[in-house]
């Protein structure tokens, strides 16, 4: 690193405990706190256009999205480019998948041309573990990443989200939330996003709600300490952050009777409806936003509430740091 910008918090030789990240709880209480430690470097490298260590030097990662993306795929691309490895996207729309190859002829032909990491997003619960299986079966020493599976699971979405509250709080790994209020709002139950921020701000203390129609709120014997609203002002009372959700239409299933201009009215996040917050509470949405349905195009851009475009920033500095600390060597 040159002239006077700080040298990588963290020992060389640190690592994530977990031979794979497939979900928050594979991460142990140091594993976060170096996590948001790294990130909040990284972050301040890219912000003041710093070179960086290419602790990725000589690794190959894969990144096999079979649901479109634009901020995951996108991000851990430039995260992994920026660490100095070859980074292979598989266009999967146009791929043998699409002649019928199974997922596990998928993995075993990609992790036999030799990747350290797999970067997977996929429609099913549980596809990342399935993965790690076959790698592990195979003895090929590919590490799996979730981006992003089934309804239940998005660490690095959870990192992000996480790591923005508590950069704009200007609070330590250490301090965690203790004493914020957040509220999750919206489509909950189809939401892999809220499911593992849920997991994530609980876990550093936050005080966690929920506010959506009773339709979209989640099954409440799945998070203990939540309170559930079905009233958007009453879920919002107090909230120090907001962060709002997609409506999934594609994972509603037929029959599910929805209509936008009554869900506008009595769910999207706007200025008006952020008065039943805390004052000066912030907005978040981990993207693609409907506009006009969870959330006013007003708010969305407004940059005194809205911290969705710090969030995708963000997200390349946390990314960043989750491949250093998977695959990272230095001097590489
Ligand atoms: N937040 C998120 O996962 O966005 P993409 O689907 O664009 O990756």
């Amino acid at each position: 690193m040159i002239d006077d910008f700080p040298p990588r918090p963290l020992s060389a030789d640190a690592q994530l405990s977990a031979r794979h990240l497939t979900a928050i709880k594979d991460l142990s209480d140091e594993d976060l706190a170096n996590l948001f430690r790294l990130a909040g470097w990284y972050g301040e490298a890219l912000r003041l256009r710093r070179a960086v260590p290419r602790r990725l030097a000589g690794k190959t990662q894969v990144n096999l999205f079979f649901e479109n993306s634009t901020r995951t795929n996108s991000s851990f691309e430039l995260a992994g480019k920026k660490l100095g490895a070859d980074v292979l996207i598989i266009p999967v729309a146009a791929s043998s998948v699409h002649k019928g190859e199974e997922l596990k002829d998928t993995v075993q032909t990609l992790a036999a041309m030799g990747p350290d990491a797999m970067i997977v997003r996929k429609t099913e619960n549980g596809t990342c573990a399935y993965i790690a299986d076959v790698l592990q079966k195979g003895e090929l020493p590919a590490r799996v990443i979730s981006a992003g599976e089934g309804r239940r699971s998005h660490p690095t979405q959870a990192l992000l989200d996480a790591f923005t509250i508590l950069e704009d709080l200007g609070r330590s790994p250490e301090d965690g939330l203790t004493g914020v209020r957040i509220a999750i709002t919206g489509d909950i139950r189809h939401s892999r996003v809220a499911s593992s921020n849920a997991r994530l701000l609980q876990r550093l203390g936050a005080e966690l709600r929920f506010a959506g129609p009773e339709a979209l709120l989640p099954d409440r014997d799945r998070y203990q300490g939540a309170s559930f609203h079905t009233s958007l002002k009453e879920g919002l009372e107090g909230c120090n952050y907001v962060m709002g959700l997609r409506v999934q239409f594609e994972r509603m299933g037929d029959g599910f009777d929805f209509s936008r201009e009554s869900y506008y009215k009595q769910y999207a996040l706007t200025h008006k409806s952020l008065l039943a917050a805390k004052p000066g509470a912030k907005v978040l949405h981990p993207g693609p936003m409907n506009r006009g349905i969870e959330i006013s195009g007003a708010l969305a851009d407004d940059p005194d509430s809205s911290l969705v475009l710090r969030q995708v920033a963000n997200g390349v500095a946390m990314r960043m740091a989750v491949l250093d600390l998977m695959l990272g060597e230095d001097g590489a």
